[in-house]
């Protein structure tokens, strides 16, 4: 999709269709009133024959209306004039889109930047309209067959007042966001029998040829047994497929201290011994979206060229049950040299991650954070909404969840105090891998604390936020978003 930023009038420029916002009890955002007054009150009529109540991404369309250029006026809902939220404006962008990519044009220019939406800048709803744009038109076809539209949207262009220079910029940083977020999402959705860790190492190694800023390297298994990654090996030794450290390093600011991204990247999570239950078990292959979304964030900061050092850290594995799994009760030694009682085979990302954590510390990190699909107890306490959020350190909290607001990818933030830790007592070792049913994603974010005392860190449980089930089944992006964002914010407040 291409983008372009015009400073003509709705009214006299040229485009095959321009959308304009509509909102309930009959009111007219201000292009459409123009456009109204343009048309001598058709579209005044139009709604007040009551086939457009305004809600949120309800649409109609108007063909040849008399004396405006455009052949088309789209008409779309954004809820109330002066209460929009930044969900009905999402919904009225999807819709909308969704319409265009239908219609037999190709090209159109929207006016859904100028309405109100809860103080948020004309550049942030810019760079929305980007983003929920390319998801709305995200199409997964690696092994299924799609029609394609026919007339597919390629244009879209926005009206500027004097604010053409800043909307650019938005444009391109909506652009890297969301073609991160559909890397993130293609590599989720595809099957656990194609997206193996080697695949996930293939897919760095591309990316690390796409930017010359980015450089890829692949630890293998052998490498990992030097390295003494007792835990992390243990997962693997279930699989058939070898298992990948990958490595990319993202050089934009000489030598500063980088920020550290480790992301799960458990290409399928059977649970191992501690089977999980069949049922849904399919969307188990989603259990490497952290990884995927490490992917998606470096390659939209590096599309961008931000002044900023990130190293990736994905520890990729499959945790299977076999002869060689590990078993209930297994003692295994970390890379820092804590030993493990694996009471649960089925909480093996944080067994992946304290290695890859300990990992981290040669890069000399100024903040490390973790994304992890890592507990099904986040979606109990937070639904789909919202990421978890842990921390060692509160200003690092504070900067993620300042980042979640302004970017509309939230997160929301779970205590990570002492009084938790005795829950990892083991008789065994020096740590368990489970703390019992009570604050599931507090301990299994307090396991990773163990390994994390030497950096300011954070931990993203994304269990709930990185894919939708249901009849629209499928990976969601996040939290590239977020994390494109606290880089951006980390950038301006330096
Ligand atoms: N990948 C799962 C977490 C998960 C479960 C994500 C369901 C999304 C939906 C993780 O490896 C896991 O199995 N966690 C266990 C931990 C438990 C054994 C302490 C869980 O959440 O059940
Ligand atoms: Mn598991
Ligand atoms: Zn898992």
């Amino acid at each position: 999709m291409q983008y372009f930023v015009t400073s003509n009038a709705p009214t006299t420029h040229k485009t095959e269709c321009v959308v304009v916002a509509v909102f309930e009890q009959g009111e007219l955002s201000a292009s459409a009133s123009v456009l109204n007054q343009h048309a001598n009150g058709y579209i005044q009529t139009i709604i007040d024959r009551g086939d457009i109540s305004g809600k949120a991404g309800q649409t109609i369309l108007l063909q040849d209306v008399a004396n405006i250029t455009s052949p088309r006026i789209l008409l779309v809902g954004c809820g109330k004039k002066e209460a929009t939220s930044e969900n009905d404006f999402i919904s009225a962008i999807t819709a909308s889109a969704k319409l265009l990519n239908d219609l037999g044009a190709t090209e159109a220019t929207t006016c859904l930047a100028e309405i109100d939406v809860k103080q948020r800048s004309a550049e942030w709803k810019a760079r929305q309209i980007v983003i929920s744009t390319e998801t709305a038109l995200y199409l997964y076809s690696a092994t299924k067959e799609i029609k394609p539209a026919k007339h597919p949207l390629q244009k879209l262009g926005f009206f500027a007042d004097d604010n053409a220079e800043q909307l650019e910029l938005a444009i391109a940083r909506g652009q890297a966001v969301a073609t991160g977020m559909n890397l993130a999402r293609e590599l989720g959705n595809l099957p656990g029998n194609i997206c193996t860790p080697t695949y996930l190492a293939n897919q760095a190694i591309e990316i690390g040829q796409r930017f010359e800023t980015v450089t890829t390297r692949i630890i293998d298994e052998s490498e990992m047994e030097e390295l003494g990654m007792g835990s992390f090996l243990s997962v693997s030794r279930g699989s058939r497929e070898p298992a990948k450290l990958i490595t990319l390093n993202y050089n934009g600011a000489g030598d500063d201290r980088p920020v550290v991204l480790v992301g799960k990247g458990l290409t399928f999570d059977t649970g191992g011994i501690s089977l999980k239950p069949s049922q849904g078990m399919d969307e188990m292959k989603y259990d490497m979206c952290g990884s995927a979304s490490v992917f998606g964030t470096i390659s939209a900061i590096a599309q961008l060229n931000l002044p900023i050092n990130v190293v990736g850290v994905v520890p990729s594995s499959e945790n299977l049950p076999d002869g060689d799994a590990n078993k209930p009760g297994d003692v295994v030694t970390s890379m820092a040299g804590k030993t493990i009682e694996i009471l649960n085979t089925d909480a093996e990302g944080r067994l992946l991650l304290c290695d890859a954590l300990t990992y981290s510390e040669r890069f000399n990190p100024e903040i490390v954070i973790d994304i992890a699909t890592l507990t099904g107890a986040i979606i109990v306490a937070l639904g789909n909404h919202a990421t978890g959020l842990m921390a060692n350190n509160q200003d690092l909290a504070d900067d993620l969840l300042k980042a979640g607001n302004d970017s509309f990818d939230r997160t929301w933030q779970l205590p990570l105090w002492d009084d938790y830790q005795q829950q990892l007592d083991s008789n065994f070792a020096d740590i368990a891998n489970v703390g019992g049913k009570e604050a599931g994603s507090v301990t299994a974010a307090c396991f990773l604390s163990r390994f994390t005392e030497k950096f300011t860190w954070a931990h993203l449980d994304i269990a709930g936020t990185a894919w939708v089930s249901g009849k629209a089944k499928g990976a969601t992006g996040r939290p590239v978003p977020l994390l494109v964002q606290y880089l951006l914010n980390r950038i301006e407040s330096k």
